[in-house]
């Protein structure tokens, strides 16, 4: 909630961002956990210095036996997409109004974001090390692939349109941890399900505090959050793992054959997109912010008619086949 008087009158991002991170330790304290209470990935796994050990990772082996290949991709492909972290704390950092000196302002945030998000993929990594199908080696080149090859929003050092993104983003993954648990537990395998479940939880939390940045700018700055808004859905908003590629394979080579075993297993859909978007148009309350530009109410006259034009489209989508491709993170 934006109570001070100190609203710049005619605001540039910059001086948004900064008077927004005035309210910062409140944001912190609403958003994200207590490192000392926090989950932390251990607790979720076989514990090596018990006796049990030997037949804690037997049991999680013979739980991990029947996953289906196409799930098997899509964890990993989530599990990648996860440990590419580092690419996207230092676009998030490069953005205009985030001072990395400041350490009580947006960069704090970022810090503390990272570090609750880095847990996600150290316990899913540990997992599928354990799970004796996965080969690891593989996947640790894809991922640093992924991560040498960079990543970008589309959206520049622009906070209005990079918190666009996030907010999709982790709406996006919430979505597709949510669902890999249901189908962990329809497999028979309860502690993967509990995993993809906390971090799911984790994801929403995230996806809730982005979307209140944005409704926070809305209501400083409405026009030019409009704008943005139109702006970052009009490049699309591009998955964090579209550079996937595997060994020996051009950038972004893997990244169709995840995303179509994505669509097949219903865990991340064209339809999800549509939902996303539609959703998010509902909770800034697209429809009735008032005061705009003329600019800005064009873009929210594109906004408004976004989820139907994407139904239309997503409805001539359909089933992918899977196709003649190999995926070598898999030994069995
Ligand atoms: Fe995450
Ligand atoms: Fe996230």
């Amino acid at each position: 909630m934006i109570s001070d008087n100190t609203i710049p009158m005619k605001p540039v991002r910059k001086e948004v961002m900064h008077f927004l991170a005035k309210d910062m330790d409140n944001i912190v304290g609403t958003y994200l956990k207590d490192i000392d209470n926090n989950w932390q990935p251990s607790d979720l796994l076989p514990v090596s210095s018990s006796d049990n050990f030997i037949a804690d990772i037997r049991a999680l082996q013979q739980e991990c036996r029947e996953l289906p290949y196409d799930y098997m991709v899509v964890l990993i492909g989530d599990i990648i997409t996860e440990e590419a972290l580092p690419s996207y704390e230092s676009w998030l950092m490069d953005m205009e109004g985030v001072e990395k000196s400041d350490t009580g302002g947006w960069s704090k945030w970022m810090r503390l974001w990272t570090a609750e998000e880095n847990r996600h993929g150290d316990l899913l990594n540990k997992y599928v090390y354990l799970s004796g199908r996965v080969n690891m080696r593989q996947m640790e080149i894809s991922t640093q692939y992924l991560i040498a090859d960079g990543f970008d929003t589309g959206a520049a050092r622009d906070p209005y349109q990079n918190f666009v993104y996030t907010s999709f983003q982790e709406l996006a993954t919430n979505i597709s941890h949510r669902r890999t648990a249901t189908l962990a537990k329809q497999y028979g395998n309860g502690q993967l399900s509990k995993i993809c479940g906390v971090i799911a939880a984790d994801e929403l939390r995230h996806a809730k505090a982005y979307k209140s940045f944005v409704s926070s700018i809305f209501e400083i700055d409405p026009s030019e959050m409009m704008i943005a808004f139109a702006a970052m859905m009009r490049k699309k908003v591009i998955m964090p793992a579209q550079f996937l590629r595997q060994q020996g394979e051009k950038i972004g080579a893997a990244f169709t054959h995840f995303s179509d075993a994505a669509q097949r297993l219903n865990v991340y859909t064209s339809t999800d997109y549509t939902d996303i978007t539609e959703s998010l148009v509902k909770d800034w309350n697209i429809a009735s912010i008032t005061g705009l530009t003329d600019p800005a109410e064009k873009a929210r006259d594109y906004l408004m008619g976004l989820p139907a034009r994407f139904r239309k489209i997503s409805d001539r989508g359909g089933f992918k086949a899977p196709l003649a491709y190999e995926f070598n993170w898999i030994t069995r």
